[in-house]
């Protein structure tokens, strides 16, 4: 009987459960998280008394030995084992012999993966909010760089009122801002060790939960064994994160589609993150934002798979969280790499602000600061919505625009017109004048500008 925990079998376990049972080809990922958690453990066993010193020192250089020849390709990981732990528990007593077999003392294997996951996930998540911090600067400079460059603000994908580019993509920023903050509370729930709950029931030894938890660089230990072997709210709350992103990240990536398309052309993508067609000659394609739009749904799915893999399972560990790793290391991945590629395409894209300030111009956009000017000069603002409306649908029908109507035929509609309605309601004008917090005038948007700066300054 080859398996560890073989002992008490009288038959070889079948060819398919070897097979179907491993996760050597997910878990092999956190090998340096295994190794870190098992020299702690030692490091501690050592430290309680439970272990000898020399002992102690054999399975610190066989885990070194075996972390260095890992990383350096000598040792290939065994895909037929059945998963990280046992692949390197077997190496090491297979490389010291006897002190190798004191290692699994006062711990489990259930233990040990969400020891070695959470470590795992916290490098990761680093890594994510690195991504995410270079989102958020490729949307502030292009902000910084577009806050006169006037364009369409959108409801119901019909044009609506004015706004800027800037305005625009610091709205974008906010939402990665929100989404690092979450990433950041997430990895704080996380950030406790589970590491001497043992199987489910804790040890019998005399064990010292906070001394790992330390060396390993935890902020303290899960209070409850039971709890510290069956939680992976963790991994659910990171791939709900990842999702988030990626909903984030999707929203602008139809935007990036649509504004590269001939109907809208308000951005030109750099050509290096563009591609072509092997039919039509003229295409040039924004397959970032599309494949970034598409990857949402499968970051989505990681995360219901993970939902519905925890739902209705028994206290402690099961089997079933076996799966816990692939859903989440993609959701965080996928997210990363969604990122990474966004950013530089952002930075990276022409504005043509020539077409944005043209359909700011058309689509009766200055509806809304025309009824204002009314209201300013004293009539209520229903009333004044009213014969800006009626005046909205006889331009229209001209084929011209609210600035085209001549003064005679405004003041037919209402006496409280005057010269001054012009200048109230030129495009330009409506934007600078929304100086409310918030909003997209030039003054407004300075602020939005300040506030991102200062969270990049401070991360
Ligand atoms: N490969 C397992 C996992 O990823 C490790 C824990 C197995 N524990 C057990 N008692 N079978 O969840």
């Amino acid at each position: 009987m080859s398996d560890l925990w073989s002992a008490r079998f009288k038959k070889e376990t079948d060819r398919l459960l070897k097979k179907f049972n491993s996760s050597i080809s997910v878990d092999s990922k956190m090998y340096a998280e295994d190794i870190a958690g098992s020299k702690a453990h030692a490091a501690m066993l050592n430290e309680k008394g439970i272990i000898s010193d020399p002992d102690l020192a054999a399975i610190r250089s066989g885990l070194d030995g075996i972390k260095a020849d890992i990383d350096s390709g000598k040792l290939k990981i065994d895909p037929e084992a059945e998963d990280i732990h046992m692949f390197i528990e077997g190496e090491l007593t297979k490389r010291i012999g006897e002190p190798g077999k004191r290692l699994h003392t006062a711990r489990s294997r259930n233990d040990q993966v969400a020891t070695d996951i959470r470590l795992y996930l916290k490098n990761r998540a680093a890594e994510l909010k690195e991504k995410l911090y270079g989102m958020i600067e490729a949307l502030y400079k292009t902000a910084e760089g577009a806050t006169d460059a006037v364009m369409p603000g959108y409801t119901h994908l019909q044009r609506a009122q004015p706004v800027t580019m800037a305005h625009h993509m610091l709205a974008y920023a906010f939402m990665f801002i929100r989404d690092c903050t979450r990433l950041t509370d997430a990895v704080k729930r996380m950030d406790l060790s589970p590491l001497g709950s043992a199987a489910l029931a804790g040890t019998t030894y005399d064990i010292d939960r906070h001394f790992t938890a330390e060396v390993l660089g935890f902020s303290g230990v899960v209070q409850n064994s039971m709890d510290g072997v069956s939680d992976r709210d963790f991994a659910a709350e990171l791939a709900f994160t990842s999702s988030l992103i990626m909903t984030h990240l999707s929203r602008l990536a139809e935007e990036i589609i649509l504004w590269c398309s001939w109907e809208f052309k308000f951005i030109e993508l750099d050509d290096s993150f563009a591609t072509g067609s092997s039919i039509m000659p003229q295409k040039k394609n924004p397959d970032v934002a599309e494949l970034v739009r598409g990857k949402t749904g499968r970051v989505y799915g990681d995360l219901i798979t993970l939902l519905t893999m925890l739902k209705g399972l028994p206290l402690a560990y099961n089997k079933d969280m076996q799966e816990d790793k692939e859903a989440v290391f993609d959701a965080i991945k996928t997210a990363r790499d969604s990122l990474e590629i966004f950013a530089p395409m952002i930075l990276t894209m022409k504005l043509r602000r020539d077409n944005m300030l043209l359909a700011a111009k058309r689509g009766f956009i200055n509806a809304t600061d025309m009824a204002d000017y009314l209201t300013k000069k004293g009539m209520p603002f229903r009333t004044a919505y009213k014969i800006t409306g009626e005046l909205v649908a006889y331009a229209q029908d001209k084929g011209a625009g609210l600035e085209d109507l001549p003064l005679e035929e405004l003041k037919e509609k209402c006496e409280l017109f005057d010269t001054d309605v012009y200048e109230a309601i030129a495009v330009k004008n409506c934007l600078e004048k929304r100086v409310s917090e918030g909003g997209p005038s030039a003054a407004a948007v300075e602020k939005q500008l300040d506030a991102v700066k200062e969270f990049l300054d401070n991360v």
